[in-house]
């Protein structure tokens, strides 16, 4: 096996077991609050090399700080600017190697010098945000984004199966 392939096993599993402990610390709770909460604190304490992690909520066309784990943030971000604001406007995963290059980037923390972030959708709406921001420039590869990309995906099914709750918490 080359090490180009047994990280890339490694990294596989790494995001198996991780989507498995989302799943399970989530399945039985219909609250997204509580449940941001505690994927961004399972993150935070899994990840290597991030200093932030947690979820900012689209409300009345901005996006507003919800839970998460690292130093204090911007609590309001108008879409379309900066790395989050960009992922919730064209509703993609923007994933920075380097965000000092990324024009109208909002350094929340100054240590950081790469981001991934991933739109959380509803009804192919983006309701939230999950922002992870990394000291390493290129922290995140394209299995770092696909392991991701499936952790919301266990939340988005969630969030569909307990929609009601979402007008409560303000997301919807
Ligand atoms: N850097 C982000 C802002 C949020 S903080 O990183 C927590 C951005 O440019 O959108």
């Amino acid at each position: 096996m080359t090490n180009k392939t047994k990280q890339l096993n490694d990294k596989t599993e790494f995001y198996q077991n991780l989507s498995a402990q989302v799943k399970s610390l989530i399945s039985d709770e219909a609250d997204p609050i509580a449940n941001m909460a505690n994927i961004s604190a399972l993150l935070f304490d899994a990840l290597e090399q991030v200093n932030w992690v947690g979820f900012y909520r689209v409300l009345d066309g901005q996006l507003v700080l919800g839970p998460f784990q690292g130093k204090v943030a911007c609590i309001r971000i108008p879409l379309g600017i900066g790395v989050c604001g960009t992922a919730a406007q064209t509703n993609t995963t923007q994933r920075i190697d380097d965000v000092h290059q990324f024009e109208g980037h909002i350094a929340c923390d100054a240590a950081s010098n790469s981001e991934i972030v991933i739109p959380v959708q509803l009804k192919g709406d983006t309701i939230a945000v999950l922002d992870i921001d990394s000291t390493e420039f290129k922290r995140f590869d394209q299995n770092d984004q696909n392991g991701l990309e499936a952790i919301v995906q266990i939340f988005e099914q969630n969030l569909t199966e307990h929609e009601q709750l979402l007008e409560k918490s303000q997301l919807k």
